[in-house]
């Protein structure tokens, strides 16, 4: 080919004098190409341009006098899929753009422009690069090849392939895999020649449980919250034997099954197959965290997929020494994924709409003094990398008696109101006795002349007794 546009360079400046120059251009299948032809050209009249295809005939062609001809093969009913932009002329700039390539538009391309008396000829290789996967929608651990095909083939290209935009180490042109979740995304070959690179892509989807879509994927909750555990097979796949399980912490290999948590509901009766197996757990525990296993069996392959139930809760404590102030804490039984935590003030107003107040950051939020400005819902966001993963909500009940609302921050009032009350019926009942002693000395001391006689009387029975002992 190279020689082929040699001996044709030499032909022609021969005659006319012209520049003979060989680009590739590469481009995926179904997007825009964009074939160079730049010229300087310095006369005053419009040149004639011709774009053909070697050994295919005419693609596109403008006469000196403006008349354009399309071939045939590039202009089916009427519309045209190859043009070349009239308003970079000017510029020198003759390329041809071909909409929606196919493979059969892979090949070497001419483009001659002839001025006055010199005629110049560009040579273009259209290289079209194609990602297919077969079976389209393979099932879950079932065979399935992966094929980066160019056309026309050229020699001395390298290849390598791209994963969800992350490098997959292999330099095949096709790759022969068994179908996983790990190879659920985009594909992209990444084809480089002589410096110069082209890329296609293609999307691989496997059929299986396809949410969640990753094994060990986090489900957060907070603690009092009904939660759903997804999982959703691909919409015509009927599994049989639809189970739950959740996975004993630990053992890192054999998963022995623990009990479910008393509020779980597997969503559907196994007497109706549904891809949709998905479970919910009404209110869900502090305990209920850990590793949840969803799996069935469909066309005799057994699918599986593990989640992870994260539970969040606030731990409010009061510090001895401030009485009222409170210390409120945002607590996740996995923070692995958490990069952020933020405290938000919920306030309703009157009638009943929600909004939101003040906003701190962190993991803890420290009340000075708790007092009717702050109390109310305080809710704590936390946040991963992509966005909030979900929030937890903590009541700080109006103090002085003043709401019925129950809290963990209420039990240390009680103690005190209890032992005030115990103190003070204590005291009540020393004051009744102290009242009653008083009563009765002053009964006493009302008749102190009877007393005076009572005393006498007694005195003198006993002087008349020992009178009497004496003789
Ligand atoms: C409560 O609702 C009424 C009517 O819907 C409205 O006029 C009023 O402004 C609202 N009050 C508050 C405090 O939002
Ligand atoms: C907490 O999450 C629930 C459910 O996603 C949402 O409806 C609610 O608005 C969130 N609350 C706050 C204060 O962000």
């Amino acid at each position: 080919m190279l020689s082929e546009c040699f001996i044709f360079g030499v032909i022609t400046f021969l005659i006319t004098g012209a520049q003979c120059q060989e680009t590739e251009v590469f481009a995926e299948a179904g997007s825009q190409a964009i074939l160079p032809c730049k010229c300087s050209s310095s006369s005053r009249f419009a040149p004639a341009i011709m774009w053909s295809k070697v050994n295919k005939g005419t693609v596109w062609r403008k006469e000196k006098n403006g008349l354009q001809y399309w071939g045939s093969s590039w202009s089916p009913k009427g519309t045209q899929r190859a043009r070349c932009p009239h308003s970079q002329f000017e510029r020198g700039d003759f390329s041809l753009q071909i909409n929606d390539v196919r493979e059969e538009d892979g090949g070497i391309y001419s483009c001659r422009v002839a001025n006055d008396h010199r005629v110049t000829e560009n040579m273009v290789k259209l290289i079209i690069i194609k990602v297919s996967v077969s079976p389209l929608e393979p099932m879950l651990g079932s065979d399935v090849s992966i094929s980066c095909n160019m056309s026309p083939e050229p020699y001395g290209v390298t290849v390598r392939w791209m994963l969800n935009n992350s490098p997959f180490g292999t330099a095949k042109s096709v790759l022969e895999e068994k179908a996983s979740a790990r190879m659920t995304g985009n594909w992209t070959c990444v084809v480089g020649y002589e410096g110069k690179e082209g890329r296609a892509s293609a999307t691989l989807t496997v059929k299986g449980i396809i949410q969640p879509s990753k094994d060990d994927t986090k489900v957060y909750a907070a603690v009092g919250s009904a939660v759903t555990l997804p999982c959703v097979f691909s919409p015509e796949l009927l599994p049989a034997k639809p189970v739950w399980a959740k996975l004993k912490p630990g053992s890192l290999f054999i998963h022995t099954p623990d009990r479910l948590p008393a509020s779980f509901i597997a969503s559907s009766p196994s007497s109706q197959p549904t891809s949709d197996q998905s479970a919910t757990l009404k209110e869900v525990e502090f305990e209920d965290e850990g590793t949840y296993r969803c799996s069935g069996i469909v066309k005799g392959h057994w699918l599986t997929r593990n989640m992870q139930l994260v539970v969040a809760k606030i731990d409010s404590s009061t510090p001895s020494k401030k009485r009222d102030s409170m210390t409120l804490t945002c607590q996740l039984t996995d923070t692995s994924e958490v990069v952020d935590y933020e405290w938000v003030h919920v306030v309703y107003d009157l009638n009943g709409t929600q909004s939101v107040g003040s906003i701190q950051k962190g993991k803890t939020l420290r009340l000075g003094k708790v007092s009717e400005e702050n109390q109310g819902e305080w809710t704590c966001r936390f946040y991963g990398k992509e966005g909030i993963l979900g929030n937890v909500t903590h009541h700080i009940p109006l103090m002085g008696g003043l709401s019925g609302q129950k809290s963990s921050g209420v039990s240390n009032n009680t103690i005190a109101v209890v032992g005030l009350s115990i103190l003070l019926l204590v005291l009540l009942l020393v004051l009744v006795k102290m009242f009653l002693n008083h009563q009765r000395r002053k009964r006493i001391f009302q008749y102190p002349a009877l007393e005076t006689i009572v005393h006498t009387t007694s005195n003198e029975r006993e002087e008349r007794e020992r009178s009497r002992e004496k003789k």
